[in-house]
């Protein structure tokens, strides 16, 4: 008899063979609640898919899941659809703009660890498919230091930390890079500074923030840019549009554009892809 452990290794084999998976994983995450993550997490993926990469958002925030109501689309079926064997991954999938799917999590996220027999064999079939379709998959998270947050966030191989400029905010942003050096070393670790109010005070904001985790954490965060306070993202929320197709030429979408370069810039760490993800979430939930 298979078992998950056996089935899990052929997930790692199918992932290595014949060709190595392309997609990339990547979760927003931050310390302190209401910093952007959502709209930064949104934008970004309406943006690339709006550039004709094949992109997918999952949201990953049990409490207030918002990414839909963000970018105005209707998730009827979330993950524990799929937990439950109603439905397949790919058949919960709602379309975005220019072709974003959009995934819901629910609470059944966390519940994928104890899928077993066919349908953890389904899941891991659409999760090789996804792989192969999709080029980045962004993945927006609660906020803080909850046990949940954590094991999601350290499952993905990259992880955007946003923060506002205010002190409280990137005492938290520190914090949660703590626990994730802690957890897993080999997370590569981005930040955003959002709602800056001048051009440049992320990159001063950032020089010093690094300093102070490379003193005490002995690790180096990478500065991903900034996102201006702009009213055109509480517009845009209002409307259920994301600003980066609604008001492509407003500051914030700008900043976003230059958000996705640098990140499309970075080579992606091989570490499984979208598959890779679950496969460590499959371990980091039991
Ligand atoms: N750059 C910005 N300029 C102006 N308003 C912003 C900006 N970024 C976010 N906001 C506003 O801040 C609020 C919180 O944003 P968002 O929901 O994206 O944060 P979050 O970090 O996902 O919150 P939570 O921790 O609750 O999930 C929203 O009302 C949004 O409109
Ligand atoms: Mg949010």
């Amino acid at each position: 008899m298979i078992d998950q452990a056996e089935r899990l290794r052929q997930l790692v084999r199918q992932s290595i063979h014949p060709l190595p998976p392309r997609s990339r994983a990547i979760a927003i995450t931050s310390g302190k609640g209401g910093v952007g993550k959502t709209n930064i997490a949104a934008n970004l993926a309406t943006y690339l898919a709006l550039q004709g990469q094949r992109t997918a958002i999952l949201d990953g925030d049990l409490g207030l899941a918002n990414v839909n109501i963000v970018l105005g689309v209707a998730a009827p079926y979330d993950i524990g659809h799929v937990v439950s064997g109603h439905k397949r991954l790919s058949e919960i999938a709602a379309p975005g703009p220019a072709g974003l799917q959009v995934f819901a999590g629910g609470s059944g996220l966390y519940d994928v660890a104890n899928l077993s027999g066919q349908r953890l064999d389904s899941f891991l079939h659409d999760l090789v498919e996804l792989d192969r379709i999709c080029e980045t998959l962004f993945i927006d998270t609660g906020a803080g230091l909850s046990e949940a947050v954590i094991r999601l966030v350290i499952s993905a191989a990259e992880v955007i930390v946003v923060t506002t400029p205010e002190p409280t905010a990137l005492t938290d942003a520190y914090g949660i890079i703590k626990v994730i050096t802690r957890r897993n070393p080999a997370t590569r670790v981005r930040l955003v500074v959002n709602m800056v109010q001048y051009e440049g005070e992320g990159q001063l904001v950032f020089n010093q923030f690094q300093g102070v985790v490379e003193r005490f954490l002995q690790f180096r965060p990478h500065y991903l840019g900034e996102v201006p306070q702009d009213p055109m993202v509480t517009r845009a929320v209002r409307e259920q549009k994301p600003f980066a197709l609604a008001y492509p030429n407003s500051k914030a979408a700008k900043a976003i554009e230059r958000l996705a370069a640098n990140l499309m810039g970075w080579q992606a760490p091989t570490a499984g892809g979208i598959r890779g993800l679950f496969q460590r979430m499959l371990r980091n939930y039991r």
